[in-house]
């Protein structure tokens, strides 16, 4: 399996911080941002490692990251033009993957589980669709799922009315077949290709499959939530001290 880490986007949320540098280079602890998602995968043994940016960072982000060597893994860069939306991102992983399944994530999701049993588990699912759910506050602020027994039967993406408190988190599997479904998508009423529409794509074929979190999950894409990541991965270093 290989991995894919999602780093672009304006970052507007996070003005003016965002202003002259990448969301994913600002701190969180003690790291920049994107750090923590690599070593997400490298510790589930995921060690080839795409990453999506767009032209105005890349320089930094490559700066950043190098080779892989120091963290043991292997970059691979590629360019968003411009910001499209997270599917338009990961459709830039096609080659990249080269028909192996993929293991997404966004790149400011900061998260303390690890996620090698769900790869196991994922790998042991052989073909489909995967996603992790968290129960949050404040469900409208994500993609929200509808599930019956044991089974996600919709994804909503920021609903008015959400239907559970159940978050999709930005920690997504997919196999090869996720770049066929990118390929059909139309661009959201926010003129974006919607993550959400690629899963729910896989929920109609009837093989998505999810996990949950147990440890705390947050974004990091908003001042309050950016906040909080912060303290989270302060009080994990604090402890390793
Ligand atoms: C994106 C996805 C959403 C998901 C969230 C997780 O939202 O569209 O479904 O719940 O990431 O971080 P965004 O952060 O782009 O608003």
């Amino acid at each position: 399996m290989k991995g894919i880490i999602l780093a672009g986007g304006t970052g507007s949320r996070l003005f003016p911080l965002t202003k002259v540098t990448n969301k994913h280079l600002l701190p969180v602890g003690r790291e920049p941002m994107l750090l923590h998602p690599v070593r997400k995968l490298v510790e589930a043994g995921i060690t080839r490692i795409l990453i999506v940016t767009g032209t105005e960072h890349m320089g930094d982000v490559v700066g950043l990251l190098g080779s892989g060597r120091e963290y043991g893994c292997e970059f691979t860069f590629k360019v968003q033009d411009e910001a499209g939306g997270i599917a338009q991102a990961l459709a830039l992983g096609e080659n990249f993957a080269g028909g192996d399944g993929v293991c997404v994530l966004l790149g400011d999701n900061i998260f303390a589980d690890g996620i090698g049993d769900d790869v196991a588990a994922f790998e042991a699912q052989g073909s489909g669709a995967r996603v992790f759910l968290k129960q949050v506050p404040d469900p409208g602020r994500y993609g929200v799922a509808r599930v019956e027994g044991d089974r996600v039967v919709e994804i909503i993406e920021k609903p008015e009315d959400p239907p559970s408190d159940l978050a999709v988190t930005g920690i997504y599997f997919y196999d090869a077949e996720v770049f066929d479904i990118i390929r059909g998508l139309k661009p959201s009423a926010r003129g974006e290709y919607e993550i959400t529409d690629v899963n729910n794509a896989y929920i109609e074929r009837g093989t998505m499959s999810f996990g949950t979190m147990a440890g705390w999950w947050t974004d990091a894409g908003t001042f309050p939530s950016f906040h909080l990541a912060n303290e989270l991965v302060m009080a994990l270093e604090v402890g390793d001290e």
